[in-house]
Formats: structure tokens, C-alpha cells, sequence
């Protein structure tokens, strides 16, 4: 992340959008369950607001000066393993959930996605959910981004990627500037059979943070 990006990431207002905002929506009627995986918890602002409703979380970052900032700030209530999302370091069907919010355009491709969303099928338990947000996107958030890696989501090919990748992608939503999205880890291997939505438009009134934003 570039400077300005840190700053944002790690703002009060930031973290006031993703506990206030972003997660209420994103998890929105979601039970992640008894274990529960975040990828890129960045400054820890989904984190925080993650842990009041997770009975367990283990949060998986690849920049180890916030891996350990992480562990200074939120201690023993959380583990931190310092390792890449897209090989990532835990057994086969060893999480019940795993979320990543505004970490997908960190990756440096899309092939590099793909093999984030293969992991995250691995991780998963058997009819496990994967729940994830990011952006598709926008000057705004190319130029928060400049000097730095910056692969948007693109909500169209997103169904292939996820049913590629050996999940079920149950909804896709793209809000403006962003795509949030579910899927599962089938129950029985080989079942994948995609029943993406088609991606739906929902005018929130979430262009608020946009512009100061991480996402
Ligand atoms: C923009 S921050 C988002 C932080 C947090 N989720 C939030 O919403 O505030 C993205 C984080 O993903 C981490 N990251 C990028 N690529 C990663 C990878 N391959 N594996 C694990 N973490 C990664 C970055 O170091 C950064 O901390």
C-alpha cells in the first residue's frame, strides 16, 4: 500500500465505515460460523468489527510490519499468521467461513485472484462461506492507488472465476464502485454447479466513503 492508502486504511473514518457501514451490509443474514478466516486484515478495521461476532478468528496477512502490529493491538483475541492468501498456510476444511474486504485488488492479476479463490475452496469446510467486498474500480480509486498494484474485480467474470475456482457462487451485488459477493464450498465434492445471480444493481447510499475509501 502507498502512503496515502495507509492513512486511510488505519483513519477513524475508515474504520467507522466498515464496522458501521460495510460489514452490517456485507454480512447481512450471513452465519459464518465456529471458525472464521480473513484474508488482508490490513490495519485491523474489519478485524475489530469481525471479532465481536466471530467465536474464533485467525486473520491471514502477507506484510509482516501489520501482521505484527496486529498482534501488538489485538492480542491474544486474535490469531495472526503472516503468510500469501493465494498459498495459504492452513489445512484442507479447516474454517467455517473466510471474508476479505477491499483486499482483492491487492493481488497483482486476476489469475492471481483465481488462485485466492482456489485456496479459500480448499480452506473451506464442506458447504462453508466464502464473503468477500471490493472495488470495480472508478478514477477515484485508481488515483488512491497510483504507485501501487491495483487489480479491480470485474463483476462480470467473476461467476467463471468463483465456479473455476470449485465454489458456488450463491449472489453476486455489485454496489456503485464496488462488487460484493457469497459463495460456498459445495457440500459434496464435485457439485459445483454455479447458480450465480446475475449481477444486480443496488442503489445504496454507500457512495458516501467512496472517496476517502480504501475500497
Ligand atoms: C486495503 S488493505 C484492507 C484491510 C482491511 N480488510 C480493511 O478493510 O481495512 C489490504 C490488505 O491485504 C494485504 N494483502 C495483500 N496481498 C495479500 C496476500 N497475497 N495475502 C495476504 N494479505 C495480503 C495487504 O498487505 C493489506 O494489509
Amino acid at each position: 500500500m502507498n502512503l496515502y492508502h495507509r492513512r486511510l486504511c488505519r483513519s477513524p473514518r475508515w474504520a467507522g465505515y466498515v464496522a458501521g457501514e460495510m460489514l452490517p451490509a456485507v454480512l447481512d443474514g450471513v452465519s459464518l460460523g465456529r471458525r472464521v478466516l480473513e484474508l488482508g486484515p490490513g490495519y485491523g478495521a474489519s478485524t475489530r468489527a469481525l471479532l465481536d461476532h466471530v467465536p474464533e478468528l485467525v486473520a491471514l496477512e502477507n506484510d509482516p510490519a501489520l501482521a505484527e502490529y496486529l498482534r501488538r493491538e489485538l492480542g491474544p483475541s486474535l490469531k495472526v499468521v503472516m503468510g500469501d492468501a493465494t498459498a495459504a498456510p492452513f489445512k484442507d476444511a479447516s474454517f467455517s467461513a473466510v471474508v476479505c474486504f477491499t483486499m482483492l485488488h491487492h493481488l497483482s492479476d486476476s489469475a492471481s485472484q483465481e488462485r485466492l479463490f482456489a485456496e479459500v475452496a480448499r480452506v473451506l469446510e464442506p458447504g462453508g462461506i466464502f464473503v468477500a467486498r471490493d472495488s470495480s474500480g472508478g478514477w477515484r480509486f485508481r488515483l488512491i492507488h497510483l504507485g501501487d498494484v491495483c487489480t479491480p474485480i470485474d463483476p462480470r467474470r467473476l461467476r467463471d472465476q468463483l465456479g473455476r475456482a470449485g465454489l458456488n457462487a450463491v449472489e453476486i451485488i455489485a454496489v456503485p464502485g464496488s462488487v460484493q459477493f457469497k459463495a460456498h464450498r459445495p457440500l459434496l465434492a464435485g457439485m459445483v454447479n454455479n447458480p450465480v445471480e446475475p449481477v444486480s444493481r443496488m442503489e445504496a447510499a454507500t457512495s458516501l466513503a467512496r472517496v476517502v475509501s480504501c475500497e
